[in-house]
């Protein structure tokens, strides 16, 4: 039996007049990717509430690794919230927050002495990263990279590449962020008419070492080792490897930021992994928690506890309930072995989109590092201007189908796919089959 399962027109008459009232009551600036209302979601599917079932691509953006609503998760919380809901971790302890700071401490493979601070958001956990840099390093500076996204509060906002969509009207921006090209293959301006890749674009970093900043005044590089909201491009790992000697050369503390590619996304725990390096600080998120609000930085412990005590804190950062659900769902990825099923997941999201790519002139390039798989669309064949229409046509055809998607990329001109990982071989297909009609409706 199909999982979709649309009864209404869309979107129905309840989920309308929702609609209305969020339109009245949230600020415009609020942007929705599509017009669903939801009433429930389990796994990989979202019940709206007109009684329409989608399958959801999305998870959550990159939240819901574990799928929505995993009965276990559900009873962990239900039990926290029946004897402690809160304390705030400034006030007290609760053991939750204990043995998640130790777990995470194992599961990030990083040599010697590690520790963790937990928070709210991606946000909140790269500030968190970037204030410990400072503190251990005494140093102001932090370089980052075109097409990055690390968040909207200033200073990650200001870390953060895109402008019109993200940054336009909210500057002046934090002072002492250098921005370089990120090794972003399909739009390299050095090797795209070479053939082949020799990593140039490293040699941009190191000059912007010497033309726009001392490395001696640099606190931090952070780097999305596959980036997201920029359209899903796994960093070239010679390039990471490079960069890792870099920051050693320099005393530069090397940031992953794997708020998205992290926690099986990408067949591994999280995606530097696949490059060999050990980065020193690893800012997590998103997925860690099955949706709950968390965050957490772990790294060397000599860099997490380099701020003043009192220097780091949060009302509600680490809650115990969100703990308690980030504990189960790294047992459920441990039980399940989700990092496996990522890469099969990406072996048939791969396949289908290389055989899309012959079919269909609009699309530019397909690329992905396990479950974590993009579609990159142009104007047409032997032509890379970035087709920015299409992707937002797609979501749109596909929500009319019964599939959930979002866009990505420093175009907008990207369709990515965050499948729940523990979706089903069916409910795969039958999602993967919506997304090519969508695609042939709109091509
Ligand atoms: C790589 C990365 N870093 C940071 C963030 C910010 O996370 P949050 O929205 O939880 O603040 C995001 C959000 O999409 C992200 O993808």
């Amino acid at each position: 039996m199909p999982a979709i399962n649309i009864r209404t027109t869309l979107p129905g008459p309840k989920s309308q007049a929702v609609l209305d009232r969020r339109d009245a009551a949230v600020s415009r600036a609020s942007f929705r990717s599509t017009p669903v209302v939801a009433a429930s979601a389990h796994n990989a599917t979202v019940t709206d509430v007109d009684g329409n079932t989608f399958i959801d691509f999305t998870a959550g953006i990159g939240t819901l690794n574990v799928g929505h609503t995993p009965t276990e998760v559900v009873a962990a919380l239900q039990a926290q919230a029946a004897d402690l809901i809160h304390l705030c971790a400034i006030v007290g302890t609760y053991e939750p927050y204990i043995a998640l700071a130790e777990k995470l401490n194992a599961l990030v493979p990083i040599d010697g002495p590690k520790k963790t601070f937990l928070s709210n958001s991606g946000a909140e956990g790269v500030e968190t990263a970037i204030k410990m840099a400072r503190a251990y390093t005494g140093r102001p500076a932090i370089v980052t990279y075109e097409g990055a996204y690390h968040g909207r509060t200033l200073l990650t906002l200001s870390l953060t590449s895109k402008y019109a969509l993200f940054k336009k009207s909210f500057g002046p921006f934090a002072p002492e962020i250098y921005r370089v090209p990120y090794p972003y293959a399909y739009r390299c301006p050095h090797c795209r008419h070479a053939g082949a890749c020799n990593l140039t674009c490293f040699e941009d970093l190191e000059r912007a070492l010497l033309a726009h900043v001392d490395p001696a005044a640099v606190a931090a590089i952070i780097i999305e080792p596959v980036q997201g909201e920029g359209g899903f491009i796994p960093a070239d790992y010679e390039y990471l490897r490079r960069l890792r000697q870099l920051c050693d050369k320099h005393g530069i503390v090397l940031i992953a930021d794997e708020v998205q590619a992290g926690f099986c996304r990408t067949g591994r725990w999280f995606s530097f992994e696949h490059s060999g390096i050990q980065p020193d600080l690893v800012v997590m998120a998103k997925s860690i928690a099955a949706g709950m609000p968390l965050a957490a930085v772990t790294g060397k412990a000599a860099v997490v506890d380099a701020p003043h005590l009192g220097g780091l804190g949060s009302t509600f950062g680490g809650n115990p309930l969100a703990c308690v659900a980030a504990l189960k769902s790294i047992e459920l990825m441990e039980r399940e072995n989700l990092n496996q099923r990522a890469e099969q997941i990406g072996e048939t999201l791969m396949g289908r989109f290389r055989a899309w790519q012959e079919r269909f002139p609009i699309i530019g390039d397909v690329r992905g590092l396990g479950a974590m798989c993009a579609v990159e669309f142009v104007v047409g064949p032997g032509d890379r201007t970035p087709n920015t229409d299409a992707p937002l046509k797609i979501v749109g055809e596909a929500y009319k189908r019964g599939l959930l998607l979002i866009r990505a990329g420093l175009y907008s001109n990207c369709v990515r796919t965050l499948v729940p990982l523990t979706i089903g071989d069916a409910e795969l297909d039958e999602g993967l089959d919506v997304l090519e009609a969508s695609i042939a409706a709109v091509a």
